[in-house]
């Protein structure tokens, strides 16, 4: 019986399941899920199992919240032999499409960690005897989007539609078995970019910025929305982490916080800092980006936003929602319907994305712009 794993952050599953139930209801798929709190996975069973195929298909992984990562389960196997793991799964593979690439996963727990060196060792065996069975392409592609290098990567790339073979280990004998689309799924093995923590920025938030760049937008957006010479205000900005991402893209950027801002930062002349509100403050002009890191409740942030994109005060704004609550993927719901409708009174157009990303803690981030 075949049915849909996602991966999401340890404690978030019952987000992850209730956001799959809401948005498969409107493609005529409805399921029942499985989820033990901790366990940074969902399975999430159709009623008819057929379904989750055409689901995977016509369901835009981009917009799932709370997801960082989905595939197919074909197969459930709890009781492999540590003589002969691969039999079973070879036979599991055999019965499904042929495919380009293949990534060897383990949920994002402390005891799923455990695993990632088995999961090394793991890899070639694997590789070997699928190639050998033509079940894997015997060169593997690569994604055009791994980690900071996302643009720079040459080679074979991937293809949308291109078959994608998962095995996720819960266990050394205890593995899902299954295939996602190339072009509908994450680009990163768990759906997590590996980023190296700049040295020079001022907080390990900085990687918050860096991976909502990554994860929401695609890589010609990056070339074409975020330009040299930019300007940008950072709302909540001390001291500075977002701020730095911002002045190495090369922006002119207004820092906004009452907190103070790292010192090497402002020597690099790129920055104005201003002790104000982030709630009450406007620009003089109008700027290319505006990014909001600030400690608040959800539906106040959201407003603020939707007023700098109203107005026109920016082109294009990247902000997190801060989600203390139990209930988080209603909370979300009701934040974005409000967005939609306020925008759509306002006659504007936009593109909303979000997701809750692998440096966000009980939180998501959000991408948007003016159309
Ligand atoms: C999570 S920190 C921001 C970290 C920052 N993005 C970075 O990468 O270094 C939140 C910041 O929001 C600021 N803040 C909270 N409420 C604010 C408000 N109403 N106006 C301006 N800043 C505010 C706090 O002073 C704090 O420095």
């Amino acid at each position: 019986m075949s049915f849909l794993v996602l991966f999401c952050r340890a404690g978030f599953e019952k987000d992850c399941l209730a956001e799959i139930t809401d948005k498969s209801f409107p493609f005529g798929v409805t399921g029942y899920g499985k989820v033990n709190s901790g366990d940074g996975l969902v399975r999430f069973y159709p009623h008819d199992p057929t379904a989750v195929e055409r689901l995977v298909k016509q369901l835009n992984f981009a917009d799932l919240v709370f997801a960082r990562q989905w595939f197919v389960a074909y197969a459930e196997l709890d009781d492999l032999s540590e003589q002969d793991r691969l039999g079973p799964i070879v036979e599991v593979f055999s019965t499904l499409k042929p495919m380009q690439t293949l990534v060897l996963e383990h949920p994002d727990t402390n005891e799923g960690k455990q695993l990632s060196k088995f999961c090394r060792k793991f890899s070639n065996p694997a590789r070997q005897v699928l190639r050998k069975q033509k079940l894997l392409a015997a060169k593997e592609k690569m994604s055009n989007t791994t980690g900071s290098h996302a643009d720079s990567v040459v080679g074979s790339h991937i293809q949308p539609g291109d078959i994608r073979g998962h095995l996720c280990f819960l266990s050394g004998t205890h593995v899902l078995v299954g295939q996602s689309i190339e072009g509908n799924t994450s680009l990163w093995e768990m759906g997590v970019p590996r980023l190296k923590f700049p040295s020079e920025a001022p907080s390990r938030s900085t990687l918050k910025l860096e991976e909502a760049w990554l994860q929401l937008m695609t890589a010609e957006e990056r070339m074409s929305f975020l330009k040299l010479g930019q300007t940008a205000v950072d709302l909540g900005a001390a001291p500075g982490g977002w701020t730095w991402q911002l002045v190495n893209k090369g922006m002119k950027v207004w820092s906004i916080d009452n907190g103070p801002m790292n010192q090497a930062l402002m020597d690099s002349g790129q920055v104005v800092h201003l002790r104000e509100d982030a709630f009450t403050y406007k620009p003089k002009r109008p700027v290319d980006w505006m990014v909001c890191d600030v400690v608040d409740q959800p539906s106040k942030v959201a407003d603020r936003m939707q007023r700098w994109l109203l107005e026109r005060w920016c082109r294009y704004a990247v902000f997190n929602l801060k989600l203390p609550m139990k209930q988080r993927w209603p909370e979300v719901k009701r934040i974005f319907e409000r967005f939609d409708a306020d925008f759509m009174a306002a006659g504007v157009q936009y593109e909303l994305r979000a997701k809750q990303l692998y440096h966000d803690r009980e939180e998501i981030t959000v991408f948007v712009r003016r159309l």
